[in-house]
């Protein structure tokens, strides 16, 4: 659905929400900058994911890979072929993906396992988990394309809710975990402060604390190394505490996540002074939280070694982590180049596909994105994703 340009004719920013915050502020004082984040992008009326837009796609904020091309998911359900094959075949094989959006993602992996594997569709249960209720909407009209009665679709309210099936198959997310609000933290004369926000004289303000919450503290303890000295950098607690839920709740079979990211070492390297928090509206990048009040996204680069730490506590053996572009390339991306790959493409289809194979492998762009792949209770299971080797 394309969101028209006059959609929010006068104002540039959520007044509505604005004043929740501001109220907030005026109640407890400076909030943590996490807390801020929190409520602008998933304030229940008002936040950014609350509101009944159209946030991903070439008419949204931002540009996903299933918004990309089909031919995303179609290799993605090649992998999670792969998976329920090194699992000696369940039935059924439960893909449960978490912020599914607008459900393009969901749509082309049952699509191809319709069409190219019919096998393990007919062992294929969907679950998808979205907050934003005008999506899920979205995402049952777009399903019935692929299953017309969704016998195979269904939505959970919460991951712990995945928790009555005990599942056997697959989560799956592709930026999900970069939408989690973080806390921001600087390092000064090797201590650990904390970004505050708070209303003062009509705007925002930030200022630098102790840290609201021990468990910065103990972030860093686990990775064995704080940020560089004058560096500012984001912590995502939530990541890592996802990973165990998921971890609990998965009785056997796999956790495949795309996100933006690097290990830790990279991720917090003395050399990246500002950290990696970014807005994004209508496709332009900005470094300001403050602006555009609900109408943005934001987002920061994930933390790999910490998810691969809580997944281990969990049962979840890392079995590695590569690149987007990697990944798809060892699948065989490249066959979409042949224009005789898919049957025959018209000329139009055959030059968006070729159009669409460069933009998810970019290594500056989509391709740059990580692809983490964890395991309970599978073995150690040859993946073709992971053949290309680290990123
Ligand atoms: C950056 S978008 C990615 C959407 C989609 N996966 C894609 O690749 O186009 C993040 C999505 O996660 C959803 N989301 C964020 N936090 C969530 C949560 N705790 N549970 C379920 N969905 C969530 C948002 O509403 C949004 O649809």
């Amino acid at each position: 659905m394309r969101p028209s340009d006059d959609e929010f004719p006068s104002a540039t920013e959520n007044e509505e929400l604005k004043a929740a915050i501001r109220e907030r502020m005026a109640a407890e004082g400076r909030i943590p900058f996490r807390q801020f984040m929190a409520m602008a992008l998933y304030h229940p009326q008002h936040g950014y994911y609350a509101t009944p837009r159209q946030r991903m796609g070439r008419h949204g904020d931002y540009l996903t890979s299933p918004e990309v091309h089909p031919i995303f998911g179609s290799l993605v359900a090649k992998q999670l072929r792969q998976m329920w094959q090194a699992m000696g075949e369940p039935q059924p094989f439960t893909v449960v993906e978490m912020g599914a959006g607008s459900g393009l993602l969901a749509r082309d992996i049952l699509g191809w396992a319709g069409k190219r594997a019919p096998e393990f569709f007919q062992a294929l249960e969907y679950r998808l988990i979205e907050v934003n209720e005008w999506l899920v909407e979205n995402q049952r009209r777009l399903l019935r394309q692929v299953d017309a009665s969704l016998a195979k679709v269904s939505w959970l309210p919460s991951l712990e809710a995945t928790a009555a099936e005990s599942v056997s198959g697959c989560f799956l997310s592709n930026e999900l975990l970069d939408s989690f609000p973080v806390h921001r933290v600087v390092v000064r004369d090797g201590q650990l402060h904390e970004l505050y926000v708070e209303w003062q004289e009509d705007r925002f303000v930030e200022s630098l604390a102790p840290p609201s919450t021990p468990l910065l503290q103990d972030y860093f303890h686990r990775l064995g190394f704080l940020p560089g000295e004058g560096c500012s950098a984001e912590v995502n607690l939530e990541a890592p505490e996802w990973v165990r839920a998921v971890g609990s709740v998965l009785r056997r079979g796999f956790v495949l996540t795309f996100d933006y990211g690097y290990p830790a070492a990279e991720l917090y390297a003395s050399w990246r002074k500002d950290g990696t928090l970014l807005c994004f509206y209508r496709h332009n990048p900005s470094t300001d939280p403050y602006a555009r009040l609900g109408r943005q996204d934001m987002t920061s680069h994930v933390d790999f070694t910490s998810l691969v730490q809580a997944g281990q506590e969990h049962g979840l053996e890392s079995l590695g982590l590569t690149s987007q572009g990697r990944f798809l390339a060892a699948l065989g991306i490249a066959a979409g180049l042949e224009r005789q790959a898919d049957g025959e493409l018209s000329l139009e289809e055959y030059y968006a596909r070729r159009r669409a194979v460069t933009e998810l492998i970019d290594p500056a762009g989509l391709g740059r994105i990580k692809v983490l792949i964890q395991a309970k209770d599978v073995g150690q299971p040859k993946l073709s994703g992971l053949e290309g080797g680290e990123p």
